[in-house]
């Protein structure tokens, strides 16, 4: 089992990253985790998390999470979005895939025109040419035809587009049911083992 990627860049949703990691981490899985500066400010913003990517430390992110702990920190591996000397910025570093969650329209704009200005896009890059899993997570509306070829750009080149827009089928009940909505069908993608969402066909549903 390889190591993944998680980009968080500075779309609305920062939730879904923390959920994600928490997951990611209870699973036992490694993580290269990079967070841009705009990433940075709406985790602030939307959680009220300060995280100092300086001095970057796993319970500024998931800091009532048991998967904080030390056996948590050490499967997340934190790297500087401006380090091109990271071993996830060459292809022969080996991963399982990556997720940009949340997902800017800038970095996607980045990404789908090559330009590997920051480790995130460079990463990025790395796992389309290295015909690896990338799943991107965008959130905006309403989406303009710049947003949208660029999404089509980047699904043409294997990407996977999956959009923060959780379903309301299963009848959620709070926002942890939405988000949770979300980091089900990442982890899918991943093949990561979850039991965050009934399945659509379940007993249940
Ligand atoms: C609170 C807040 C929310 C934002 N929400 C979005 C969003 O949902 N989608 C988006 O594309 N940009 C959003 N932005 C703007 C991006 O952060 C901005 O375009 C930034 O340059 C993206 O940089 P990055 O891709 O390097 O993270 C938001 C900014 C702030 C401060």
């Amino acid at each position: 089992m390889e190591d993944l990627v998680v980009a968080i860049t500075g779309a609305s949703g920062s939730a879904y990253a923390v959920r994600l990691l928490e997951v990611l981490v209870a699973a036992g899985r490694t993580v290269h985790l990079v967070i841009s500066p705009a990433g940075q400010q709406v985790i602030g913003h939307e959680l009220g998390l300060k995280v100092d990517t300086e001095n970057f430390a796993l319970e500024q992110l998931l800091p009532k999470s048991s998967t904080s702990d030390d056996a948590g920190a050490g499967q997340v591996r934190f790297h500087d979005y401006r380090d091109f000397s990271a071993g996830i910025a060459s292809g022969s570093f080996q991963t399982d895939g990556m997720v940009i969650c949340p997902c800017s329209m800038g970095t996607l704009a980045a990404v789908s025109q090559g330009l590997s200005q920051n480790l995130i896009h460079r990463a990025a890059d790395v796992h389309l040419k290295e015909r690896r899993k990338l799943i991107v997570v965008p959130r905006e509306t309403p989406l303009g035809s710049i947003q949208l070829t660029n999404m089509k750009t980047l699904a043409d080149a294997g990407a996977v587009i999956l959009p923060a827009m959780p379903g309301f089928y299963n009848q959620p009940q709070s926002i942890d049911d939405l988000v949770n909505f979300v980091v089900a069908r990442i982890c899918d993608q991943l093949g990561v083992p979850q039991d965050l969402a009934k399945r659509w066909g379940s007993q249940s549903l």
